[in-house]
């Protein structure tokens, strides 16, 4: 395959100008870093070489197809200010994986995901000063690519470019709250079988922007959560995932034993590398039941009704761990966790503090990698 390379990667640095404000109390996504790096491909001559120059907008054909028909996939990725001062990634790779595969759904050029990577990290480094301290705190990586070509007609790329920011960023995950809200919407579908909705693409967040307002502004709660129906009662539903993040669930079975459960990778799930991680932790413990299954309404609400409905947690690289005490309905009781308070959750809790720990490098762990 025909790839771009880190070997030709030239660096124009402005010397770093930005004056840098805390990641602690700044809105994400809102601050970007001195530099960005951008690779473009062209139809005839292939990859042209990785360029890192200082931040500044980018500049679009009036019709380039992202612009119309949101031909566009990104990724969510940290670099961490580890214990010794270093950038750190977490599990780069399975990013670069994912991000490789919703280019190929957009008919986006393929390229060697490990070379990517490396541009990434030169990126981080030359950067590095703007890494912010503190357990949650974090450089988010934000590698996008798009269709650039400037032409009306749905047709494959003949131009294409890959960009990547840097934003500082704080915890998600206020520790002073005593835990959040979601907002399980019964009305909006976010994917379907047959989509693409197990797919990073531009056009599966758009759409999630109003039902996740409105769950703030009418129900209160941090996110949206969304089900599949899967007939004419809501009971029915599938329990599918939250605009920014999967959900875990941690019941109380009949039998007194607990079990984990999460979604199962049906093409319509995104596969997070924060959910993966949860499910490889947990299994590694061997302490309880982990399983990736279909959850409906229903079991959801029975489960709270009857106090079995322990702990829930959302996963994803923005909001790491997520503790959730309680989920709202549309059209249903509200189901209350058992545990009514983030202190008392003794799992999300553990997770929270593992993940930090690994990718600190307060613990040594494959997943995390010095730079
Ligand atoms: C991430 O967790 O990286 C995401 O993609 C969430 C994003 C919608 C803010």
């Amino acid at each position: 395959m025909a790839s771009f390379s880190m070997a030709d990667l030239t660096v124009v640095s402005n010397g770093g100008t930005k004056a840098k404000g805390p990641a602690e109390g700044a809105a994400f996504g809102l601050a970007f870093t001195d530099h960005m790096l951008v690779i473009e491909h062209a139809a005839g001559s292939g990859w042209g070489a990785p360029v890192i120059k200082p931040f500044q907008n980018l500049s679009l054909h009036p019709s380039a197809q992202v612009l119309h028909y949101g031909m566009s996939c990104f990724e969510g990725m940290k670099a961490y200010k580890g214990v010794d001062g270093a950038p750190r990634l977490f599990r780069p790779q399975m990013n670069m994986k994912r991000f490789h595969k919703s280019c190929q759904r957009l008919m986006l050029p393929a390229f060697d995901t490990e070379e990517l990577l490396k541009c990434i990290e030169a990126l981080v480094k030359l950067d590095k000063d703007w890494l912010p301290e503190g357990e949650g705190s974090a450089l988010y990586i934000r590698p996008f690519a798009m269709n650039t070509s400037a032409f009306l007609n749905l047709r494959p790329p003949n131009h294409a470019t890959i960009v990547v920011t840097l934003s500082p960023s704080a915890q998600f995950f206020s520790t002073e709250s005593k835990g959040e809200k979601l907002f399980l919407n019964e009305t909006d579908v976010r994917a379907w079988p047959g989509g693409a909705g197990e797919h990073k693409l531009a056009s599966n967040y758009g759409p999630t922007l109003k039902p996740h307002l409105e769950a703030g502004k009418e129900h209160g709660c941090i996110m949206v959560m969304f089900c599949l129906p899967q007939g004419p009662s809501p009971e029915d539903a599938l329990i599918s995932e939250c605009a920014g993040m999967n959900v875990f669930f941690l019941l109380e079975k009949e039998d007194g034993k607990k079990e984990l459960c999460t979604p199962p990778l049906d093409g319509t799930i995104l596969p997070g590398v924060t959910r993966e991680s949860v499910l490889e932790l947990c299994r590694s413990w061997n302490e309880f039941e982990v399983s990736e299954r279909n959850i409906t309404v229903s079991e959801l609400t029975t489960a709270a009704q009857a106090g079995r409905l322990l702990e829930v947690f959302g996963a994803g690289t923005a909001v790491t761990i997520l503790p959730v005490v309680e989920i709202k309905r549309e059209k249903g009781p509200d189901c209350k966790c058992r545990c009514e308070c983030f202190a008392d959750m003794q799992l999300t809790n553990r997770l929270r503090k593992t993940l930090f720990d690994i990718q600190l490098g307060h613990v040594e762990h494959e997943w995390s990698i010095k730079l």
